[in-house]
């Protein structure tokens, strides 16, 4: 789709072989005329290959912002609106759905945001074989799939054994927030990550272990979809021990 480097690569190793299970669906998106043209002109300058080999540093990123994680952005207009809001910190947003890509990085120039920077493949594999420990200062996960039948539910991102190396990426005290309009899942997220001795949950008392959702966490796309289906909304938040 685009010329070696001058765009995200269409099946990047991150994307690709490391996992057999995995926690998205490979898919053929079709890419608009804006975005493509927004990923042809910033990719070079604002795009990040999750190509495992890579390492990382992402002090780098930003010239010495604290840098967030974000996984799974969708179209990415939440993280958009998030960077905008608080220009002291860095997003590393990643996510394998090319058209997201290009709304994002067409929503960063629009914006001038300076502090969006955009990956393409698997974060599992960004995590465990491209970023230091303890280099993040904070991490999102915001409706990622809920993979609702059972025999899919261990391609659930949220895992024990992923729970884990979150909290090896993340500087003590920082933020995991995820959030998810499945009730299932958020009663599986909060099994997970309570039983976690990496992890304290930072929610206030009195809300059954969940967070009132925080004010920085603009509605997503998938929120609102969930919203319109008469789903219930959950905020998690938990802090790196
Ligand atoms: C249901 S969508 C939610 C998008 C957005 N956060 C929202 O709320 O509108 C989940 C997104 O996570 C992405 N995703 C799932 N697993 C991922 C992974 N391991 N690495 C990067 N992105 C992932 C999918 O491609 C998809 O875009």
């Amino acid at each position: 789709m685009f010329p070696p480097g001058a765009g995200p690569a269409a099946d990047p190793v991150g994307g690709r072989h490391e996992r057999a299970i995995r926690s998205f669906q490979p898919r053929r998106s079709r890419v608009t005329t804006g975005q493509h043209a927004a990923l042809l002109r910033l990719w070079p300058r604002w795009g990040l290959e999750i190509d495992g080999r890579a390492r990382l540093d992402p002090a780098t990123l930003f010239d010495g912002l604290p840098v967030v994680l974000e996984i799974g952005f969708g179209m990415g207009e939440a993280t958009a609106e998030m960077a905008a809001a608080d220009p002291g910190t860095g997003i590393l947003a990643a996510d394998v759905h090319t058209p997201g890509q290009g709304n994002l990085l067409r929503l960063a120039e629009r914006d001038g945001l300076t502090n969006v920077r955009v990956a393409n493949g698997d974060a599992v594999i960004l995590l465990r074989e491209m970023l230091p420990p303890a280099s993040l200062a904070g991490m999102r996960i915001f409706f990622p799939d809920p993979w609702p039948k059972k025999r899919h539910h261990k391609r659930r991102i949220i895992q024990p054994e992923f729970v884990e190396l979150a909290a090896a990426r993340l500087a003590p005290g920082a933020v995991l927030h995820c959030a998810t309009d499945w009730e299932p899942y958020a009663e599986w997220m909060l099994e997970v990550l309570t039983a976690s001795e990496s992890f304290t949950n930072a929610a206030p008392a009195g809300h059954g272990g969940f967070a009132p959702r925080p004010p920085h966490r603009p509605l997503t796309r998938f929120e609102r979809q969930g919203l319109a289906k008469g789903h219930l909304v959950r905020d998690l938040l938990f802090r790196r021990a």
